[in-house]
């Protein structure tokens, strides 16, 4: 499993299984703190890492869903270490970097976003935020959880060209069992014990099932590289179709869009960051996501979600998904 996940992810020179997205994040983090002996780390308000303590700080997902991005039940302390930035924002890294000198251990990042609805990194954010980590040696951490093995067999990081120091796997990783995996430059990971001295382990990790299940997943991938292309050109018909319809309909949406995956955002101006986010009118995308149920369509249930796109996706059901869009969009402001 190991040496797949090396081959197909060049930046994991060495990496540790663990069993799920959460503790990827949680213990990349660990790692960062012990490589660097530093306390703070950055992270953008609504990327979402998972729900270890540090990262419910302006949280996306199912936190800034239920319109609680900041999690009860974190500690005061814990807060204090994390710091945030609108994503796509450098000179607002740059300023948090300044005031806190020497401090931050770690940058961590979607570097897609599919936790806000889907936004993508503007031109030059993800090169901007490789050089400052490098100019202040601060670890820089790609939470590809998501876009791993999804947007290309290397995730994110092939398709920009931008290296991380340390990534974070979980979701396609696991083929369906619960599997996560954090990995990178042999010399951050060779902190990990019990070569080093930051701890980690886990009863189940690489438990012998999950990883089968896993292994299956990412060979099928391995060997299957037309399934990135296909997949390209299902999710392109679907966001190029989903916002035409909007526009004949005299509804400017936006629709954001990396490889498979994609959002519909129920406002006209760009989605950059989670602000333009929350400019949505999420009653209307209510409307919209039940009028699509009743067509036997079930998006994911949140406009701050991102909607994937599978490689089942067949042209007949790209047919049925778009008149339900047109359909459904017609009801939910009809309704209004
Ligand atoms: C980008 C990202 N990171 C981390 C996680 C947490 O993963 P898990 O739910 O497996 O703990 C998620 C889950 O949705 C995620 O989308």
């Amino acid at each position: 499993m190991a040496e797949l996940i090396r081959d197909m992810v060049p930046s994991i020179e060495k990496v540790r299984l663990v069993n799920s997205g959460t503790e990827a994040c949680m213990s990349a983090v660990r790692v960062a703190r012990g490589y660097t002996g530093r306390a703070k780390i950055i992270k953008f308000e609504g990327c979402y890492h998972g729900h270890g303590d540090a990262f419910l700080i302006a949280a996306g997902s199912g936190a800034l869903t239920m319109g609680e991005p900041d999690s009860a039940g974190v500690t005061q302390g814990v807060a204090q270490d994390t710091l945030t930035a609108p994503y796509n924002d450098l000179p607002a890294v740059e300023a948090l970097i300044a005031a806190n000198p020497g401090q931050i251990a770690a940058l961590i990042l979607e570097p897609v976003v599919g936790n806000m609805g889907l936004v993508v990194p503007a031109t030059g954010f993800l090169a901007g935020l490789r050089a400052l980590c490098n100019n202040h040696d601060i670890v820089l951490i790609f939470d590809e959880v998501m876009t791993g093995f999804r947007l290309a067999a290397g995730g994110a990081q092939e398709l920009f060209g931008i290296t991380p120091d340390l990534t974070t796997l979980g979701k396609i990783i696991g083929g369906g069992l619960p599997v996560g995996a954090y990995g990178g430059r042999e010399e951050i990971m060779n902190w990990v014990a019990p070569a080093g001295k930051v701890y980690q382990a886990g009863t189940l990790s690489g438990n012998p099932m999950a990883t089968a299940a896993g292994m299956a997943q990412l060979r099928y991938l391995h060997e299957h590289p037309e399934l990135y292309r296909d997949l390209e050109a299902t999710s392109a018909r679907l966001a190029d179709g989903t916002r035409q319809i909007a526009a004949e309909l005299g509804l400017n949406y936006t629709v954001n869009r990396v490889g498979s995956m994609f959002s519909l955002f129920f406002t006209s101006q760009p989605v950059h960051n989670l602000e333009d986010a929350k400019q949505c009118d999420t009653a209307a995308f209510g409307r919209y996501f039940h009028a699509m149920l009743e067509r036997g369509i079930y998006l994911a249930p949140s406009q701050f979600e991102a909607l994937f796109v599978s490689t089942a996706i067949s042209e007949e059901l790209v047919e049925m998904y778009l008149k339900a869009c047109r359909e459904s969009l017609v009801e939910a402001h009809r309704a209004k």
